[in-house]
């Protein structure tokens, strides 16, 4: 059977622009100290009561739906990759289902935070490999902004952090020139700590950053799940050990983009268009200088929109293709890496 191409994209972000500036009034940060170690200068935050994770992707999948050229009702599957999902459960697939008042089709959420948009392509691309479905909508949406510590001891995580939506709708490919020519996923849990939200969940101890992760005390029994503990010492936030992370990303985006490469008989100077997950200008201009890429072989976006985890692969390929960066017959690579840890990659032919 043929591979997945896209037939369709589309993204979506909201329209509240938050600076660097602005972030200054609720913590000790500067615009200078953002932009020298993110590259970053603004992102969008969702409206506070108004917009969802689930909002953001309904917004983006009906662009990359009518850009494919069929409604709602024609899709036969939902890949939807998050971490902030509306609800704990059920998942934001079922969520869109429901708004878009699609037919009963499966629907299936992934939480593999970074890399969730390219491992949810490369679940999609295997229904459309064995025939079993047509038309798959892939999403990955973030509404981080509800879920941040803005006080000064959040701040090494809440500048990065944006929030938006994009989502491609998958087609089985006319030949096998065209579409995803292979996908890579990898992991390493040995580190599953050092970029994490460790809380509500089902550990039996609690986390904290001095203490790391400790034992409950015996009258806490039965509120484990959500304790007011948790919340009284700010135990609900991302945590992440920020230099660990940039240590091991910038060796495994190289390693796994040069394995797909390999795996098809291509090298860096073939590229067209390398997207990699915005985690930071600076991890994506150490990709691209270890893999000799010129300034207009890859895009980045994360200036304007932060990190905005497994929706910054879909909103930059879709900003790249609407500014013309992207022609048809040109070789598209897409690779992550991210909490987990996990990262990936997928090459395909547009
Ligand atoms: N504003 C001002 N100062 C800040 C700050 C902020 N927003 N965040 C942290 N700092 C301070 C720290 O408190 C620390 O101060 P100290 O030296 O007095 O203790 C100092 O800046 C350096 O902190 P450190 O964490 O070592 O900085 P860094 O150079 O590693 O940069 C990151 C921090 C987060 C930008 C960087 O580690 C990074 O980009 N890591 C990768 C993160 C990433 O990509 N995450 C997404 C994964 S998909």
């Amino acid at each position: 059977m043929p591979q997945a191409r896209i037939a369709g994209i589309g993204m979506y972000v909201p329209e509240n622009v938050v600076t660097n500036q602005d972030l200054t009034k609720y913590m000790d940060t500067s615009d200078e100290w953002i932009q020298e170690r993110t590259g970053i200068r603004e992102r969008r935050y969702a409206h506070r009561d108004q917009e969802t994770t689930t909002t953001m992707a309904i917004k983006a999948a009906e662009i990359a739906i009518q850009r494919a050229g069929i409604t709602p009702q024609d899709i036969d599957f939902i890949v939807f990759a998050t971490l902030s999902p509306d609800y704990y459960f059920p998942g934001c697939g079922v969520l869109l289902q429901r708004a878009m008042k699609m037919k009963e089709i499966g629907a299936l959420d992934i939480r593999n935070q970074c890399s969730g948009f390219v491992y949810a392509i490369s679940v999609a691309d295997q229904f459309i490999r064995t025939g079993m479905y047509k038309n798959i909508l892939v999403v990955g949406a973030e509404k981080h902004s509800f879920g941040l510590d803005f006080s000064t001891r959040g701040r090494n995580v809440s500048v990065i952090f944006g929030d938006g939506a994009g989502a491609v709708v998958l087609q089985p490919s006319a030949n096998d020139k065209q579409g995803i020519l292979s996908t890579h996923l990898h992991s390493d849990g040995e580190s599953a700590e050092l970029l994490a939200m460790y809380n509500p969940g089902t550990h039996a101890n609690y986390w904290s950053p001095n203490q790391k992760l400790a034992n409950f005390d015996e009258a806490e029994i039965g509120e484990m799940f959500f304790s007011h503990k948790m919340i009284d010492n700010a135990q609900v936030f991302p945590y992440m050990d920020g230099p660990a992370v940039f240590k091991k990303a910038i060796v495994k985006f190289p390693e796994v983009i040069n394995e797909a490469l390999q795996a098809n008989g291509l090298a860096a100077s073939d590229i067209n268009m390398l997207i990699p997950h915005q985690a930071n200008l600076r991890i994506a201009q150490f990709v691209q200088q270890s893999l000799k890429l010129r300034d207009d072989q890859v895009y980045n976006n994360i200036q304007h929109y932060g990190n905005t985890t497994a929706a910054s692969v879909p909103i930059a390929l879709c900003e790249a293709w609407e500014k013309g960066k992207i022609k048809e017959g040109d070789l598209v690579c897409l690779a992550a890496f991210g909490s987990g840890f996990t990262w990936a990659s997928a090459l395909l032919r547009w």
